[in-house]
């Protein structure tokens, strides 16, 4: 009587399933509060203000956990639009007891509207 030998089924099955079905690309840009904490540390806001969900402590302009939204007042706008106008026309509005001129004025072309968007939502979250 001759013996065959059977090959172990082929594990070639599991293999291909991964990356198709969970990758995303068609998601609408929604903001993301958690993304837009790296967008705040990966654009120096830190060295030069305060907010403790960053766990940053610059003095050079406002603390973002209290200022924005005193000053949001003042300029009788909503704090999302506020922090945004801030962020990409800093001289719009100059928070008083700060300098003009010091906040860079180059965010609006640095960061995408995505990575502004995610940074708003970052600064707005806990509020
Ligand atoms: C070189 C220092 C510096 C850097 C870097 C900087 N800022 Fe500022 N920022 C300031 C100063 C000074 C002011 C106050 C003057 C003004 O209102 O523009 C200010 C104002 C602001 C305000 C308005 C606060 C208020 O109550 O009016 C927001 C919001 C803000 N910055 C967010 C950011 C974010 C987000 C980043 C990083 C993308 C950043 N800043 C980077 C110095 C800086």
């Amino acid at each position: 009587m001759r013996t065959v030998t059977i090959a172990a089924p082929a594990t070639s099955t599991t293999v291909a399933t991964t990356s198709v079905a969970t990758t995303t690309k068609t998601k609408p840009a929604s903001s993301n509060s958690a993304k837009g904490k790296s967008v705040f540390l990966a654009s120096a806001c830190a060295s030069c203000h305060t907010f403790k969900l960053a766990g940053t402590s610059g003095t050079i302009g406002p603390d973002l956990d209290t200022k924005p939204e005193a000053d949001a007042k003042r300029a009788r706008m909503s704090l999302a639009a506020f922090v945004r106008e801030s962020i990409v026309k800093p001289n719009a509005y100059i928070s008083p007891g700060y300098p003009s001129g010091v906040m860079p004025q180059t965010f609006a072309t640095q960061l995408s509207k995505k990575q502004l968007a995610d940074l708003v939502a970052f600064l707005t979250s806990s509020k």
